[in-house]
């Protein structure tokens, strides 16, 4: 049996959430399933500020996903701004909306929910003056400033798509996300800040669109008054348009179902994907889910430490936060920096009630030990949240008691870039916690599990993880691409929504993810495609063929394998290395690393010519007496060379 957690007094009395307790859950399950278009229609409706409220809930079901995106409040309209800024202005105006804290301690910015929507109107007519219209698609390549939420405001206030690209991405990965989404307008900064070092997004911009024809007009915000080259007729001064434009402006209404972002994320094959999320869906989900799972109150200080370059940052630092009209934290820095308290430092300095991370941070920061943490006053905290890969009971653990001091709810939130927001979890006030469980699915969120053959598990076991039925919160489509889509997510089991996760269920109902089954490999939380790096590795001289998959990493939670096939001639050295990784980090980005090289003399494939990937990853888990049975490979003797020249951390 493993240790139950039951919900912390101090998150059990006073929670005012749409889910105070586990009677609350248990209903509004119930009446989510029975009848999901209605029970989310009536949330919708006092959700969000509407121009024309909704009359239709749910349009469309899994079974004809092929025909079509899926529609939620197909009939609404509304401009997502309006419920994030203009209807908090009569009773939260003076209320701090983004709590920012930049590279350096006690480096702050408060701005308030009068001067958000004043920001917010003053970006959308600059962005206007530069050409941008609704539909139109606008990149976003910032570090972490308010601007860069002020920007992905200002887009949605003209009704036009953002498409945020994390800072870390190279410059070619950046030009196939503006080719992608053909974007004319990108928005960025002189330089960002990260851990006492300077990273040069301009530059990068100007080299991802050096020979491009598309992008018209670039926005450079000031960070650092770093030296930048400068394109004349194309670069514009932020703080010159946006320091000129009328901080009045009419929001633009667009449909419910109008893309309100497209954010590219890793999957099967080289290319990524560009996830389309809409306006009404994804800010009811966001804002259900943030009140919900984290059990905000009104005077609550929230952080999310992630970036806004992932899902994290868009469903939990902006949308969902601003729609609840909370105070919410934007962090520039990184947990470590300058030591590894900044985190205790800020809930201390900030008063924080909820901080939001990943397992990835949480183990880093137990291996730096507890001197650093029992430094601090955690007296504030309410609600500490992870995401973004399995976190291992040890860590859980750690963090709920060194960091929360037992006081504390801890919600493992289990959901991907595709859902939006939170699937499976604990919801604070409501929800006993087991370490290492995401615990149980959120009202209207049906998981079902699939055996090896492809059949329905009932009660207690192991599988593939499927989602039965659709939720506001979901990705619409791919950009421009329904068919894959439709083959990504719904080839696989027809009528379902295949998560790419491994999953189990015990004896309570509750779940464990136990990561990815497909070749999508998880590192520190950051979703990245075996298939990226093999591109990469082959675009290299000296490489003839490359195979990658993930090993478990004590820090990082997956760590990179490669195994390559080298052309004749040539040897391994550690120059190689270094030369395949800097390759990677060109093509795909800085924090796309090999961490362990194989040289192999070849890679085990069937006589049909498949990598069998599953003997690849046995031998990088180190387990390779368990490599089963591999009698149908077409040259058998490469195993051996494989398991003997394993490497390890
Ligand atoms: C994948 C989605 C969700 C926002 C950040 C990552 C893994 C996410 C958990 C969790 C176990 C988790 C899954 C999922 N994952 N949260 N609480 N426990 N695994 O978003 O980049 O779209 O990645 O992250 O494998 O499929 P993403």
């Amino acid at each position: 049996m493993s240790d139950r957690f039951p919900v912390p007094d101090r998150v059990r009395h006073g929670a005012s959430g749409p889910i105070p307790d586990l009677a609350t859950h248990r209903e509004l399950s119930a009446r989510a399933i029975a009848n999901p278009s209605g029970f989310w229609l009536d949330e919708a409706k006092v959700r969000l500020a509407w121009h024309t409220e909704p009359t239709l809930g749910l349009k469309g079901s899994f079974h004809d996903i092929q025909e079509g995106p899926i529609s939620w409040f197909g009939d609404g309209v509304l401009n997502v701004t309006e419920s994030c800024l203009d209807r908090h202005l009569d009773s939260r105006g003076e209320k701090v909306a983004i709590l920012w804290e930049g590279d350096e301690p006690n480096e702050i910015r408060r701005i308030t929910y009068r001067e958000l929507h004043a920001e917010v109107c003053r970006t959308a007519n600059a962005l206007q003056e530069l050409g941008v219209k609704r539909g139109e698609r606008v990149i976003l390549y910032m570090g972490m400033v308010p601007e860069a939420a002020i920007a992905m405001l200002a887009c949605a206030r003209l009704g036009a798509i953002h498409s945020v690209v994390f800072g870390g991405f190279s410059a070619e990965a950046l030009r196939d996300r503006i080719r992608d989404c053909g974007a004319q307008v990108v928005i960025t900064q002189d330089e960002g800040r990260r851990g006492g070092r300077s990273v040069p997004l301009k530059a990068v911009t100007d080299a991802a669109l050096e020979g491009e024809r598309g992008v018209e007009k670039v926005l450079v915000f000031r960070r650092t008054g770093g030296e930048i080259d400068w394109t004349e007729g194309r670069d514009v001064w932020w703080h010159e348009a946006v320091g000129e434009a009328s901080a009045t402006h009419q929001a633009v209404p667009v449909g419910a179902e109008d893309p309100l972002f497209i954010l590219y994320t890793s999957g099967s094959t080289g290319r990524p994907k560009g996830v389309v999320h809409t306006c009404a869906g994804y800010l009811v989900w966001t804002s259900f889910t943030h009140e919900a799972v984290f059990d905000l109150r009104e005077g609550d200080v929230y952080a999310c430490v992630a970036d806004v370059g992932w899902i994290t940052g868009h469903s939990y630092i902006v949308y969902g936060p601003l729609c609840n009209g909370a105070t919410t934290l934007m962090f520039e820095s990184t947990p470590l920096y300058p030591d590894a308290g900044r985190y205790w430092d800020m809930v201390e300095r900030h008063r924080i009630n909820i901080l939001y991370t990943a397992p990835t941070a949480i183990r880093a920061l137990a291996a730096a030990g507890d001197a650093f943490v029992e430094k601090y006053d955690r007296s504030s905290l309410r609600v500490l949240g992870t995401v973004g890969e399995p976190i291992n009971p040890d860590a859980w653990k750690w963090y709920a008691r060194t960091v929360g001091e037992g006081r504390c709810a801890v919600v493992d939130t289990w959901w991907q870039t595709e859902t939006g927001g939170h699937m499976i979890t604990p919801v604070a006030p409501a929800i006993a916690a087991k370490p290492g469980s995401a615990t149980l699915p959120l009202p209207g969120v049906m998981p079902v599990l699939l055996d090896e053959r492809d059949r329905v598990i009932h009660g207690p076991g192991e599988g593939r993880l499927c989602l039965e039925m659709p939720w506001p919160g979901m990705a619409r489509t791919v950009w421009g691409d329904h068919a894959r889509y439709v083959s990504t997510y719904f080839g696989l089991f027809p009528g379902r929504y295949f998560t790419g996760d491994g999953c189990r269920r015990d004896d309570d109902g509750y779940y464990w993810i136990t990561g990815r089954v497909d070749d999508v490999i998880n590192v520190s939380g950051h979703r990245m495609g075996t298939a990226e790096f093999e591109a990469a590795l082959n675009s290299v001289e000296e490489v003839a063929e490359a195979a990658v998959v993930g090993f478990p990493h004590p820090i990082k939670g997956q760590g990179v394998y490669a195994y390559v096939v080298l052309q004749p001639g040539f040897s391994g050295s550690v120059e190689l290395e270094a030369a395949m990784n800097k390759t990677c980090r060109a093509q795909i980005g800085a924090h796309a690393k090999v961490d362990l090289f194989q040289v192999v003399p070849g890679l085990p494939k069937t006589r049909s010519g498949k990598v069998m990937r599953r003997i690849l990853r046995k031998v990088a888990e180190g387990e390779p007496e368990k490599l089963g049975d591999v009698s149908t490979l077409a040259d058998p003797s490469v195993v051996q060379a494989i398991v003997e020249g394993a490497r390890t951390l």
